[in-house]
């Protein structure tokens, strides 16, 4: 199939290049000789409105890859509401109405699952989107994610742009954070896991019954479908971006203590939050053009773990 755009070539600016998802693009796109544009946050405030436009009116980018936000784990986004909404709303305005001035031809907005509601019926395809609440402890974040896919929506209506949205299930991989503040659940597994290990303990606690369902991506595989979505996808509506399979809390904290090594018993605080009962992504509108996730879950656990031992000095912790 002929590709819709052809990345080879093309200056392509990738906001957020320090974060997982970010940094994992860049590798790829370097991989594969292509030229990744960035710039380091104590260079450029993606808060900062004037200086956004600035910079990407000197820097001239053909395309560019929204990567850059702010994200957490439940306690970030249930503890820290107002920055949530706030900074994900202004970062992704910023950067994309400073797209659109200075020309970019095409923009990658990456959103979320958590943007599906709470009761959305499984697996979540993207018509699911508005039709209904959301899960409560991460809405602020959601809102601002939905704002953005209706930026690149009403930018494209009104001015012809051909900007796209991509909806990505839970990532992990490469460049995670491991903040127990601040972390999604497999980080925060993983190291609890690791520390457990270390100290000789009997027995490590995992938030939440165990019995909620979740489908994790590992982040190399996003940064592949990035690419090809940017090559390949030109719709106003987002795309959703999975593995079409989930698993209990249970069954992965099991498989991470198996990849890290922890031989304990697992305690289950029912009294944290759980969140969404569900969460699996249709992936059947991305699988329709040709993409599918090629890492399982063992392996890339894995390959995490192998990182996380092999990075300690340079951890989010
Ligand atoms: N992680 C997941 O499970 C997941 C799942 C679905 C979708 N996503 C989406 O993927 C995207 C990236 O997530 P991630 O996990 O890579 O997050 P991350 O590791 O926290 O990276 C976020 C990046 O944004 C940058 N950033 C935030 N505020 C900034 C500001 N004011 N100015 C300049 N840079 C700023 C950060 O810069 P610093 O490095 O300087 O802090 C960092 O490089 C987000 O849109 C997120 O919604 C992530």
């Amino acid at each position: 199939m002929a590709k819709l755009y052809d990345l080879q070539g093309k200056r392509i600016f990738v906001a957020g290049h320090r974060g997982m998802v970010g940094a994992a693009i860049t590798r790829h796109l370097n991989q594969r000789g292509m030229e990744a544009l960035t710039v380091d946050r104590t260079e450029l405030d993606l808060l900062d409105q004037a200086g956004v436009k600035k910079w990407i009116s000197e820097n001239r980018p053909d395309v560019m890859i929204v990567a850059a936000a702010k994200v957490g784990g439940i306690l970030a986004n249930d503890t820290r509401p107002a920055e949530f909404i706030y900074e994900n709303l202004v970062i992704e305005t910023n950067l994309i109405d400073a797209a659109y001035r200075a020309g970019v031809e095409r923009v990658v907005f990456l959103g979320s699952s958590c943007i599906y509601p709470k009761f959305a019926a499984q697996p979540m395809s993207e018509d699911a989107l508005l039709t209904g609440p959301l899960e409560p402890t991460n809405e602020w974040y959601a809102i601002a994610k939905i704002a953005g896919v209706k930026l690149a929506q009403a930018y494209r209506q009104q001015y012809g742009c051909r900007y796209i949205s991509a909806m990505p299930t839970n990532l992990y991989g490469i460049g995670d954070n491991f903040n127990l503040q601040g972390a999604h659940v497999i980080p925060s597994l993983m190291r609890k896991a690791h520390e457990a290990k270390l100290s000789g303990q009997a027995a490590m606690e995992v938030w939440g019954t165990g019995t909620v369902r979740r489908e994790f991506l590992f982040v190399d595989d996003l940064a592949d479908a990035v690419i090809f979505l940017a090559e390949n996808y030109d719709e106003p509506g987002p795309i959703n971006v999975g593995v079409g399979e989930d698993l209990t809390i249970r069954d992965l904290a099991e498989l991470v203590c198996s990849a890290v090594g922890f031989t304990g018993t697992l305690e289950f605080d029912a009294s944290k939050p759980d969140g969404t009962p569900q969460k699996l992504l249709d992936v059947k509108k991305i699988s329709s053009l040709g993409w599918k996730a090629k890492t399982a879950l063992d392996i890339g656990l894995a390959a995490t773990y192998e990182w996380y031992l092999a990075n300690q000095g340079e951890l989010r912790l």
